[in-house]
């Protein structure tokens, strides 16, 4: 079944590539040459098992979040110096009329802390978030062909000092870092010819035979297994949950290395050349701390963030990070005592993806109804379950844990040994705002794609589309003076607002007045999903796209966050340049130019407010619809099981 699949897949593809509506695909695919693509992140000692290692000559430890770690610190020099010259050239190109951006530029260069501090974050919501934002992450890139012409914003990327995902959103960033910071255009020009993104590959079914993964399904499964019991047999007391089984599930679609890279972690992103020279912005994930049997919700929500060197929060209640590439080892009251040594590989790759994406570990339950599913997988999947309860099936389980015995009168989980994490998004922040926020990183700017499901029935709305309830939640937090610990964030208004408005149809800027804020705040340029090309409002629990579907919700993606090349709004890129300035101009005290005033007026909320039962959203496609073909059997086995499991949990706008 899944070969008459591919083959079909293929033609559509074909005749798609001569249309101009689809990110274009290179003529000859043989010229892309998967495997020369390196990857450097292979460091665990023994594949997925985390293992023993000499301790570096500075015993690892845990540091209260009074700063920035000294690595990010060091890294922030040379990567800020080196966003100053794609800067230059974006500012320059995106027609500030009246405005010398290259003379800005090089008036105040020698002053880093004037030059604006860009960041950029991805929502979760599966894979319509993982292509949705891929398109968005395209235009942003100016490695995507004809990014750079007028109409567009290539370079934003390439501009950035941060760069933040969370669960579809983190699978997005993740899959890109773990392959050499490779494009979402390339991904896409592998057409059928790759590993990467096939997600017509049931991820319940594992790669197709006949690639680089010579896999059956009972292999595939077995493969799973095989490497999820050598951690929980490694002999350290290592705790396995399901996010250890979707983590190896998912790197399979993610990580472009054979058998998904079971030794890949992601602090060896910290050793990445791009990554080590300040050439690429620096990858953030995101996902919240949840005892089991816990409720969470955004005000009380510890929200841990992981990066190349640490994991942890800024959060008042943990307040602390841990080192990354050692977390495994027993540490205590912050330090790791001389009795104990140094563990690494505990932070695989797709265990990290899996962790800030936990709620899909329902998807690996559907297993049941398979058939070539070995029982001994079936029953470790039981042996799981049984241990944490199946109200608990969502949490990734971090044993031993890192913080343990550390800030006890504020940590939540001081006193226990296991510490566990779920689905960044399950405490509604679905963008991952959290890190980007915090005052010590002075982010001037968010351009936050949303491609949340909020919209729901019973509003006979059409579903599956944002109105803005990540936003809010994060704005309430930082109104919660015992949670945003010096944070803080731009009022946002209420969801029927933003439907009434039409602020989820189309860009926004939220705090646009730096002196009508209760603290130094980024900017926020809101990106909601909206169909420009596609109805992009796929389920989240979607599990399988062909090909053709996903190049639809890439190309919408790309012409939601450049509202169609400047189609909708030729304005747009030059707005998107005074966004980018706007803290800077603050700082510096020039003269806002005439047409950046313009773009304030016409995308800044300006604190209108009408809070009235809005009528059915129904949005209307902005430009010409991509078709798919359709009329062709779609194999999604895997769709209703979980929708049942993840409605029963609450959590479907993720
Ligand atoms: C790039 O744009 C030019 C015209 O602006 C167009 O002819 C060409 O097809 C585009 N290339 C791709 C790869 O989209
Ligand atoms: C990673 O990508 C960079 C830039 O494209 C390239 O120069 C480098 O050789 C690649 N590294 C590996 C290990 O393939
Ligand atoms: C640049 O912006 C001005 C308005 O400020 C407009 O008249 C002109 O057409 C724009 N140029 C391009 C190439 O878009
Ligand atoms: C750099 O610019 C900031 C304003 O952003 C100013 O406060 C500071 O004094 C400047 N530093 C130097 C060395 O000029
Ligand atoms: C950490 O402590 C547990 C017992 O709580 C032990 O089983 C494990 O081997 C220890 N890890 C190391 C690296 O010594
Ligand atoms: C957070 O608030 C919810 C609802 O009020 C409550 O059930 C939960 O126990 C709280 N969690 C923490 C960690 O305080
Ligand atoms: C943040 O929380 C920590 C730990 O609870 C506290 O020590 C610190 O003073 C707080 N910072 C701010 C700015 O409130
Ligand atoms: C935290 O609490 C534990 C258990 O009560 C205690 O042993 C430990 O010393 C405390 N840690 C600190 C830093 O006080
Ligand atoms: C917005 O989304 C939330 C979360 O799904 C939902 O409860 C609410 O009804 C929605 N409101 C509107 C106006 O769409
Ligand atoms: C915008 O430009 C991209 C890249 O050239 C292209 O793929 C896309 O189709 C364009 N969108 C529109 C609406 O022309
Ligand atoms: C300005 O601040 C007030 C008070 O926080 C708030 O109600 C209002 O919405 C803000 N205006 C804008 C445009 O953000
Ligand atoms: C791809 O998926 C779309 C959307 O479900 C469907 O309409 C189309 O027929 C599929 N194409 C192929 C070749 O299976």
């Amino acid at each position: 079944m899944r070969l008459v699949y591919q083959y079909l897949t293929f033609s559509a593809l074909v005749c798609l590539g001569t249309s101009s509506t689809v990110l274009p695909l290179v003529e000859d695919i043989s010229s892309v040459n998967l495997e020369s693509w390196k990857r450097a992140t292979a460091q665990a000692p023994k594949g997925y098992a985390p293992g023993s290692v000499d301790c570096p000559s500075t015993r690892p430890s845990i540091r209260v979040a009074n700063g920035l770690s000294d690595q990010e610190k060091s890294w922030l020099e040379k990567r800020r110096g080196n966003t100053i010259a794609p800067m230059r050239e974006l500012l320059t190109r995106l027609n500030i009329t009246g405005f010398d951006a290259g003379k800005y530029i090089d008036e105040h260069r020698d002053n880093m802390t004037t030059i604006p501090n860009i960041a950029i974050a991805f929502s979760g919501g599966g894979y319509r978030a993982m292509t949705n934002g891929g398109g968005g992450l395209a235009a942003f890139d100016s490695r995507t062909p004809n990014s750079t012409n007028t109409g567009q914003i290539g370079g934003l990327l390439q501009s950035a000092t941060y760069i933040a995902g969370l669960s579809g959103g983190g699978w997005l960033v993740g899959s890109v870092y773990s392959n050499n910071f490779t494009s979402v255009q390339s991904i896409v020009n592998q057409n059928n010819h790759g590993d990467l993104w096939q997600l017509g590959n049931s991820i319940l079914e594992g790669p197709a035979t006949g690639g680089i993964q010579l896999l059956s399904t009972a292999e595939y499964y077995n493969n799973l297994y095989k490497t999820v019991i050598s951690k929980q047999d490694a002999g350290f007391n290592f705790n396995v949950s399901l996010t250890d089984y979707w983590g190896r599930a998912l790197s399979f679609q993610l990580v472009n290395v054979s058998e998904g890279g079971p030794g890949y972690t992601f602090s060896s992103i910290q050793d990445d050349n791009d990554f080590k020279n300040g050439n690429v912005p620096m990858p953030i994930l995101v996902a919240d701390e949840r005892a089991p049997g816990e409720v969470i919700v955004s005000l009380n929500t510890t929200v841990f963030e992981f990066n190349p060197w640490e994991m942890g929060s800024f959060d008042p209640t943990l307040y602390g990070f841990a080192p990354l590439k050692y977390i495994g080892s027993n540490f205590t009251r912050g330090q790791l005592p001389n009795n104990q040594g140094c563990i690494s590989g505990f932070d695989n790759v797709g265990f990290i993806m899996g962790t800030s994406s936990s709620l899909f570990n329902q998807a690996i339950l559907q297993l049941d109804s398979f058939s070539g599913v070995p029982d001994l997988v079936k029953n470790a999947l039981k042996g799981v379950l049984d241990g944490l309860g199946a109200d608990s099936n969502d949490i990734a389980d971090y044993t031993p844990n890192p913080f343990y015995h550390f800030h006890n009168s504020t940590n939540p989980s001081a006193q226990a040994e296991r510490l566990t994490l779920v689905d960044g998004g399950e405490d509604l922040q679905n963008l991952p705002l959290n890190p980007l926020i915090q005052p010590v990183r002075n982010v001037d700017v968010i351009f936050a794609v949303d491609s949340s499901a909020d919209t729901v029935p019973p509003t006979e709305s059409a579903q599956n589309w944002p109105n803005g309830t990540a936003l809010v939640a994060t704005y309430e937090r930082s109104t919660n003076a015992s949670m945003q610990n010096g944070t803080a964030f731009p009022s946002i208004p209420d969801q029927n607002t933003f439907v009434n408005l039409g602020l989820n149809n189309r860009p926004t800027f939220f705090g646009c007045n730096a002196s009508n804020l209760t603290g130094p705040a980024p900017l926020i340029v809101y990106l909601p999903n909206s169909p420009y090309v596609y109805n992009s409002n796929t389920s989240t629990l979607q599990m399988d796209y062909n090909n053709t579907e996903r190049n639809a919700m890439i190309q919408n993606g790309y012409n939601v966050v450049t509202q169609g090349n400047g189609t909708r709004d030729a304005q747009w890129p030059t707005c998107v340049g005074c966004a980018i300035l706007s803290r800077s101009f603050n700082r510096t005290g020039a003269t806002v130019p005439d047409v950046c005033q313009q773009c304030f007026k016409k995308y800044c909320w300006d604190g209108t407010v009408n809070s009235t039962k809005p009528a059915p959203y129904f949005p209307q496609m902005i430009l010409k619809e991509i078709k798919v073909k359709s009329g062709v059997d779609r194999f999604a086995p895997s769709f209703l099981g979980i929708a049942l499991a993840i409605a029963a949990s609450g959590f479907l706008m993720i």
